[in-house]
């Protein structure tokens, strides 16, 4: 992250933007973690996200990123993570020397795939720039790339679900397949206030799964919940949803995925009249999701009076399933 803020990315703004991109935020319904290990996994990208404009650098050949709600300037090649993510994309598109604003409507490190629904943005705009919008596979590897670089070895699902916008299936095998959603589905979406650090909790997993060969079932079936999950997204059964949800809240407590305040959100929403709950994403911290019917304002002001920060999202309706992951747009 660079100090640096001498005005020439406030010049920048007032110049045309030269390509846009859009890259959602995500939840993960069931089978975080399982799908790390081959497993299946379900997860949907929200309406909400990152939206990011290239313009022509002020300096020659350098990169550089704002993200003014999150207080974060970054440069490729200035060592930090953000940089070097940044780096990697602009080196896979080509596209050198842009400035990019961020506009992030979700917070970081919450669980909520913020760092695929940036990397997802910037790629797509740095790609509309220098005229590849339509260059998916660049713009596929460059997301991937910035993504091992602030996660390691990620399955690639919250790159899917980011680029998608809609609800898919995803195996490390078989990639991203939409699935039908007959009904559109509102979360409510608690944050922890704690960030979640997804490579370690991968690595801590993968070590439980080694000492505890159980933990590699509760992998297995933590993935058939997720199959489970997506029958009822299609059938519109959200008590059924509900109870899958509940069932895999407590496998991923079982992995020690979860933490006080976690469950502290979770017995909130459950209280509330939430038919089911968990966390989502990779636990430790990070956040929860709800399904409340009829509830979803009882269950944020639950949250809110026990100190929580809390939303709604919605999981749009996709009988037929959505389209495959689309992109090269950038829909907003
Ligand atoms: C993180 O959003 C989901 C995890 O399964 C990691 C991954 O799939 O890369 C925990």
């Amino acid at each position: 992250m660079s100090g640096d803020t001498d005005g020439a990315v406030d010049a920048a703004a007032e110049d045309p933007a030269l390509g846009r991109g859009f890259g959602h935020g995500k939840v993960i319904l069931i089978g975080e973690h399982a799908v790390v290990h081959g497993h299946a996994a379900l997860a949907a990208g929200i309406s909400t996200g990152i939206a990011v404009e290239a313009r022509a650098g002020r300096r020659s050949g350098e990169a550089r990123l704002r993200v003014p709600a999150w207080n974060l300037e970054a440069s490729a090649g200035d060592g930090t993570p953000v940089g070097r993510a940044l780096e990697a994309i602009v080196r896979r598109i080509e596209a050198p020397g842009l400035d990019f604003v961020a506009d992030a409507r979700i917070p970081s490190r919450a669980g909520l795939g913020s760092s695929a629904a940036m990397s997802v943005a910037i790629a797509r705009a740095a790609a509309a720039a220098v005229g590849r919008a339509e260059a998916t596979d660049a713009i596929d590897a460059a997301v991937m790339a910035a993504e091992e670089v602030f996660h390691g070895s990620p399955s690639g699902i919250d790159a899917a679900a980011a680029k998608s916008g809609v609800t898919g299936r995803f195996t490390r095998a078989s990639g991203w397949q939409p699935v039908p959603v007959l009904q559109k589905i509102t979360l409510c979406v608690g944050l922890s206030g704690r960030p979640r650090d997804t490579a370690a909790q991968v690595a801590a997993v993968g070590r439980l799964r080694d000492r505890l060969p159980a933990a590699g079932e509760v992998l297995a079936l933590l993935g058939r919940l997720a199959d489970d999950g997506g029958a009822a997204l299609a059938k519109g059964d959200v008590d059924g949803l509900g109870r899958i949800m509940d069932a895999a809240h407590g496998l991923l407590a079982a992995l020690r995925l979860s933490s006080p305040e976690l469950e502290t959100l979770v017995h909130g929403a459950r209280a509330a009249g939430a038919v089911g709950a968990k966390l989502t994403g990779a636990g430790g911290g990070g956040a929860v999701i709800a399904l409340a019917p009829g509830h979803t304002r009882d269950v944020l002001a639950r949250w809110r009076a026990a100190g929580f920060e809390g939303f709604l999202a919605d999981i749009v309706a996709t009988p037929a399933g959505g389209p495959t992951a689309a992109i090269g747009g950038a829909p907003r």
